[in-house]
């Protein structure tokens, strides 16, 4: 597959098999997240895989935020809490905050760029391995409680969204792409 076919054929994957991916792998697609460009070498991101108890309690933790908004049947919150635990991998990716920026900065918006750039390497190496990624940014990235349960500080780290990674049960349909001339222009 060229690059181009890599790129199109990416699918963003809801549901996921328990297959185990091959060691190794997650380590690369770290690798290529950390070889996204990144504007005055900040080295911004951070990765975390969460795995045995501190996934269910991540699992809980989504359980109950997505329940205070709504009430949940039992089934319900059952199949929500499956829905955390159903791919092999799981990681928390974020950024480190650059030290007393108190408002959205510029370095800030560059470095979430930056974070979306690492998120696409690791998407679409994973692809090329078959393997497919979700990038969510549910409840869980914006509360407080999973900065402590990661034993992070909100104070120095963003939490930008939780990736599953796994081999897809299902690959979505293509998402069709508006014509490509509602984007792009000359102009001289
Ligand atoms: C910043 C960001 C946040 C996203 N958050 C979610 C999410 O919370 N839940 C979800 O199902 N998909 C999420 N997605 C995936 C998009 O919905 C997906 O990319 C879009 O539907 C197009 O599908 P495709 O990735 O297969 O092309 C997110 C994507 C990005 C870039």
């Amino acid at each position: 597959m060229n690059a181009l076919e890599l790129i199109k054929s990416r699918r963003t994957v809801q549901s996921f098999s328990d297959k185990k991916l091959p060691d190794g792998i997650l380590r690369s697609a770290i690798d290529a997240a950390i070889h996204a460009p990144n504007h005055h070498l900040t080295w911004p991101w951070f990765f975390i895989q969460v795995a045995g108890a501190r996934r269910q309690k991540l699992a809980d933790l989504h359980v109950k935020l997505k329940a205070a908004k709504s009430p949940m049947t039992d089934v319900a919150q059952a199949a929500a809490r499956a829905k955390i635990l159903e791919s092999p991998t799981m990681i928390l990716a974020g950024l480190k905050k650059p030290a007393g920026d108190k408002i959205y900065s510029d370095q800030t918006r560059e470095d979430y760029a930056s974070l979306a750039c690492a998120i696409q390497n690791m998407a679409l190496f994973l692809w090329s391995e078959n393997v497919g990624l979700k990038w969510s940014t549910g409840g869980l990235v914006r509360s407080p409680e999973t900065y402590s349960l990661l034993d992070i500080s909100i104070e120095t780290h963003e939490i930008a969204g939780v990736l599953f990674i796994g081999y897809p049960k299902v690959t979505p349909r293509i998402a069709e792409r508006p014509p490509l001339d509602q984007f792009f222009r000359t102009v001289e």
